[in-house]
């Protein structure tokens, strides 16, 4: 049992690997331009579920988009998880540059990662469809305070076909656009086929119910092209 999921986890690890390898550098400007201009929106609709959040444990914090907005806006600890050096390290960086205090950086695999502390809120970006969410859901949820709230948000496969014509042909149009990016082209092959396969929406949504989170909600984003997933532990 163990082994087949060292070697399912190995499996995810190597393909994030393989897109995000050497992309650290360029990665919030892409990210910008892979998500039709909307990554900043779509943060901002994740941000508004977030009520004054004394401790937070964000997941893939990646390059520190997310993390580095909601140190700047709100007065709280922040640990931020994520699997790669490369990005963590200019993560590191930011944080330091800008002078936050009080926020802790682990180099971990999200599934892994389990401490003896609590959170009133857990985050992510762009995570769900690279884990084994059956892990990675109910392990959260035990760091999560009675009343915090989980969110996550991800790209979603939209379902209406004109929309599905318009988020196909935009992948395949990245690899032109960022042609001056060669490091990216693994991203554009291995993402689009990703996308399309995950069920993530669904599993969290199933999942954090079953682990006993209230309102579970899904809120589509952009015509369902990414999406937002949230619930709240009881406080009783
Ligand atoms: C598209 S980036 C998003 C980064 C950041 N959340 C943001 O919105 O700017 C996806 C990130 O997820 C990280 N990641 C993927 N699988 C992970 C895992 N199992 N544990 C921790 N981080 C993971 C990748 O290394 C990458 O930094």
């Amino acid at each position: 049992m163990s082994d087949v999921s060292t070697g399912e986890q190995g499996a995810r690890t190597e393909l994030v690997e393989e897109i995000f390898h050497g992309t650290g550098d360029t990665y919030d400007e892409v990210a910008h331009l892979a998500t039709f201009g909307r990554d900043k929106k779509w943060k901002e609709e994740l941000l508004s579920y977030l009520d004054s959040p004394k401790r937070i444990l964000d997941l893939a914090c990646g390059t520190g988009i997310l993390l580095l907005e909601m140190k700047r806006r709100f007065e709280c600890h922040i640990t931020g998880v994520e699997l790669r050096e490369e990005y963590l390290r200019i993560c590191r960086e930011r944080v330091s540059q800008r002078g936050y205090e009080d926020v802790r950086l682990v180099l971990s695999n999200a599934e892994d990662f389990l401490i003896e502390e609590t959170f009133d809120h857990i985050t992510s970006c762009y995570i769900p469809k690279y884990v084994n969410l059956e892990v990675l859901v109910p392990k959260m949820i035990r760091m999560l305070a009675p009343g915090g709230l989980f969110i996550m948000q991800d790209f979603a496969y939209p379902n209406e076909p004109w929309v599905q014509d318009i988020f196909d042909d935009h992948f395949k149009r990245m690899k032109e656009r960022c042609g001056h990016l060669p490091d990216w082209d693994d991203c554009w092959e291995r993402l689009p086929e990703v996308l399309k396969k995950s069920t993530w929406i669904e599993d969290t949504q199933r999942l954090m119910a079953q682990e006993g989170l209230e309102d579970v909600s899904v809120v589509e984003q952009s015509r369902r092209m990414s999406a937002l997933v949230y619930g709240r532990r009881p406080t009783g």
